[in-house]
């Protein structure tokens, strides 16, 4: 597996498109206090960019899932850690990576919906709508994108890869 040339989506870009989702989102909350909820690890560098273009009473915390690939393929979702902080009342605002099969962010936010937060609404980077086997839309999008797999700015490959500042096609070696 290796990188592609250039990147899908250079930083530029990036930081552009946060900029926007930050003011849509200031815009839509008018000031009310904000919970922003990042879901580890994928989400941190998103969320450290769009945490700091967002105005007024803002608290952070993380959650983090994991998902088990059993023989059948499953894909069960099992929460890994909660936030600590209160959500119940509150208006929450999910930053996720990216939306896949939609399986992470369903279970993630019926675990906050449980809660019982005022407001909940989902914010992804990276949207794959063709992947897609449980029902769930970000009220905000950064980028749609294709069936391809895409690694930097959070998402890995094994764990690589999360620390180059744009995102990049993980391509099959030439045979
Ligand atoms: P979902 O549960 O299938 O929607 O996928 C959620 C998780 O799968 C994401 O939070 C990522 O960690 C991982 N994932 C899905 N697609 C990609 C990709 O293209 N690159 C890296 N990670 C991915
Ligand atoms: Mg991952």
């Amino acid at each position: 597996m290796k990188l592609s040339k250039e990147p899908l989506i250079g930083k530029e870009a990036i930081a552009e498109r946060i900029a926007a989702l930050a003011a849509e989102i200031a815009a839509d909350h008018s000031g009310a206090p904000l919970t922003l909820i990042g879901v580890l690890k994928g989400a941190l560098p998103f969320t450290a960019d769009l945490m700091r273009l967002l105005p007024g009473d803002v608290t952070l915390d993380f959650v983090r899932a994991r998902s088990y690939e059993g023989a059948a393929s499953s894909g069960r979702v099992l929460m890994h850690y909660m936030p600590e902080v209160e959500i119940r009342g509150r208006n929450i605002l999910l930053i996720e990576d990216i939306l896949d099969t939609g399986r992470t962010a369903s279970v993630i936010l019926g675990e906050l919906r449980a809660l019982e937060p005022a407001q909940l609404h989902l914010v992804a980077l990276l949207d794959k709508p063709a992947r897609r086997v449980i029902r769930v839309e970000a009220d905000y999008a950064g980028f749609t994108i294709g069936d391809d797999f895409v690694v930097g700015y959070g998402l890995d490959y094994s764990e690589r890869y999360r620390h180059l500042p744009a995102i990049y096609v993980l391509e099959e070696d030439a045979p």
